[in-house]
């Protein structure tokens, strides 16, 4: 029985900055970040809209879209991030708690870098194979910061999403013969108790590239797909040229205009358009990536598509996903666009003040950090240590 995704949604926080103004500010070419990394805005976040926060939003945005009975038949909730605000209770719960979603639910976490948003929707996969008839929520939920000044402070980001996995899907199906590949490397890694990760960002680079053409030679070995038997490939996407170099590894664009294969180049492009105004998002880069894709190629139902997954510390595996018949109708892409549209454009002045303050630990009332954020949950403070939200 065909087992997949069938809404797709996305939260992003209100605020960005402009990459011109933080290259202008650090002293840098502009051109270094809008080209040699590929990225022309980052989504900020204020306290107020903290990871779980923005879990909650992408959650209710699929909640809001999918099919009652589907919402009643959920077993599973599953939420996959490295920016964790509690060391033992999962937000996957306080989601669960925030939307109100039905009692026979099992709530948790997983944690692998970058890698947990994967990990959670093939157990979600695996989980509704195992319970005919149950569906299963997967939220990928992240803060990407490396702080001021720092060399990944223009890879910074923000973002969540969130999907619903069910029988016969009628987005995409998930075929759950991926490849997968572990190894124990230091390249990004997050001390328990410390708000920025430790990075070595150009082994983290090296280790991405690598990771990508030893799980690609390995899928191709095990399932006998090559590059040619996929419509487009998406990629997690910490910065967007990374994803396009790893693509290069095993196909340049060269060697695809000579096999009759640019439409992978051209399809890279179009899963880049949400990525390059929000930045690194973690978790949920790749789902971004994937999002992009099926709001703005020429996708056809059948299409096989190629999707990526590298945590640092690290994990990689390649899923393959087919496009479902009349899954067009399953998504809004001009509301994205608007709603990347309708952010406010901060200074580099207040962007400092906002991510200074965000990394700070959250305090007993961050309601005057509100900011223009109007979305139906916020983080407004935190009480003998139980984080409390404004809800709709
Ligand atoms: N015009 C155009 N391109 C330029 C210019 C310019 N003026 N100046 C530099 N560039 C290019 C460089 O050639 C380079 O491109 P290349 O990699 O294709 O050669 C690119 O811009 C970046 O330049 P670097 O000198 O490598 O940048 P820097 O040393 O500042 O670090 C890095 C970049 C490592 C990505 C850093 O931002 C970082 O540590 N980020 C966080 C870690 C990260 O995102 N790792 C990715 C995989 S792991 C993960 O997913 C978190």
């Amino acid at each position: 029985m065909p087992i997949g995704i069938d809404a797709l949604e996305i939260a992003i926080p209100d605020l960005y900055l402009d990459m011109t103004d933080l290259a202008v500010a650090r002293g840098v070419d502009p051109a270094k970040f809008h080209i040699g990394l590929g990225q022309d805005q980052m989504a900020v976040s204020p306290a107020s809209t903290d990871v779980v926060t923005l879990a909650a939003r992408a959650a209710a945005a699929v909640v809001e879209r999918a099919d009652e009975a589907d919402i009643a038949a959920l077993g599973l909730v599953v939420l996959g991030s490295e920016s964790a605000v509690d060391a033992s209770k999962a937000m996957a719960v306080m989601v669960h708690g925030l939307l109100g979603l039905p009692e026979g639910v099992r709530a948790y976490d997983i944690r692998e870098a970058c890698y947990a948003g994967t990990a959670g929707l093939l157990t979600a996969v695996d989980y509704v194979a195992a319970h005919p008839g149950r569906t299963a929520l997967v939220i990928a939920s992240d803060l990407a910061r490396y702080g001021l000044g720092t060399a990944g402070e223009p890879t910074q980001g923000a973002g969540a999403v969130a999907m619903l996995v069910r029988q016969d899907p009628r987005l995409l199906i998930i075929d759950p013969a991926s490849t997968a590949r572990t190894e124990d490397v230091y390249d990004f890694w997050r001390p328990e108790g410390e708000s920025v990760p430790r990075v070595d960002g150009h082994l983290s680079n090296r280790c991405y590239t690598a990771m990508f053409a030893r799980v690609f030679a390995a899928h191709r070995e095990a399932s006998g797909l090559d590059v040619e038997d996929y419509a487009a490939l998406c990629f997690h996407l910490p910065y967007t040229k990374m994803g396009r170099k790893a693509l290069a590894g095993v196909l340049t664009p060269e060697e695809a205009e000579a096999r009759g294969l640019d439409h992978l180049h051209r399809r890279y492009d179009e899963s880049l358009i949400y990525s390059r105004r929000v930045g690194n998002c973690y978790t949920a880069s790749l789902f971004l990536g994937l999002l992009s894709l099926l709001d703005h190629s020429d996708l056809r139902p059948g299409d096989r598509l190629g999707l990526f997954s590298y945590g640092s510390g690290a994990v990689g595996e390649l899923v393959t996903a087919t496009v479902v018949e009349g899954f067009d109708s399953r998504r809004d892409p001009a509301a994205t666009m608007t709603a990347l549209d309708a952010r406010r454009r901060l200074s580099v002045k207040e962007y400092e003040a906002v991510l200074t303050e965000s990394l700070e630990p959250v305090g007993a009332d961050i309601s005057s950090t509100l900011l223009p954020d109007g979305g139906p949950y916020a983080l407004i403070g935190m009480v003998d240590g139980v984080r409390r939200y404004r809800m709709p």
